[in-house]
């Protein structure tokens, strides 16, 4: 799917901002239609930026930024994803923002993700790879544990050598053939190994889905649990 299904999505969550909001402000290409969606509104409104990226579009387009550690509790987070299942458990840190973004959804009270439709999955992790933030310095041990634990394992590589994440650290990109059975054991599992930082798996965490088509249709779409 193409720019006009991201557009739709993120013009989508232009919506879902009111006056006066504070806001955790995602990392990507559908994000970046989002953001400039916001700015023709003219809201009085500031957010956290997940990433570096991020916040030197707001200041492009002149939207408020706000210190993580000073900004409270954020009302709305939108931002992308590179995966999402019936749950939106979803797997994110295709642009490398995926700590800070974990971090800023875990601020908010309410957590959108803004998609396009292809990206939906019965299994997170069997086609795009989850990405996990490791510090640069166990990226060999981690590697060889996440191989334990059925990944094939690549570390992501930068146009200069190694790639590194705003915080300085590290991606291992992680595929798992045939997917994920329990994302959430998943996350557990991984986030103990020593050395990692976070995973991009975010589980119960969004509480709406925007999908966006090729044709300008938007689906709005709630965990499945909470539709039952
Ligand atoms: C960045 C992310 C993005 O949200 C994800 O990669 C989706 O990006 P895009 O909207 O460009 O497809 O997690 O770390």
């Amino acid at each position: 799917m193409g720019e006009t299904a991201k557009e739709a999505a993120g013009l989508a969550a232009v919506g879902l901002v009111e006056d006066g909001m504070r806001l955790g402000l995602g990392t990507g290409s559908t994000v970046t239609h989002f953001l400039h969606g916001l700015a023709g509104r003219g809201l009085d409104v500031a957010g956290v930026p997940t990433s570096e990226q991020t916040a030197g579009l707001c200041r492009e387009l002149g939207i408020g930024l706000l210190d993580p550690g000073e900004a409270g509790r954020l009302d709305l987070a939108v931002d992308g994803a590179d995966e999402l299942d019936a749950e939106l458990t979803c797997t994110k840190g295709g642009g490398g923002a995926l700590l800070r973004e974990k971090v800023v959804a875990a601020m908010a009270e309410r957590f959108v993700v803004i998609a396009t439709a292809d990206k939906v999955v019965e299994r997170l992790a069997d086609t795009f790879p989850l990405p996990v933030e490791v510090v640069p310095f166990a990226v060999g041990p981690v590697s060889a544990q996440l191989s334990e634990l059925g990944f094939e394992v690549v570390e992501r590589r930068g146009q200069d050598g190694a790639y590194r994440t705003d915080n300085g650290n590290a991606v291992l990109d992680c595929r798992h053939p045939g997917g994920l059975e329990d994302p959430a054991i998943t996350d557990v599992h991984v986030g103990l190994i020593p050395g990692v930082c976070g995973t991009g798996l975010f589980v119960d965490m969004a509480e709406l889905a925007l999908l966006g088509h090729d044709d300008g249709r938007v689906d709005r779409v709630r965990p499945r649990s909470a539709a039952d």
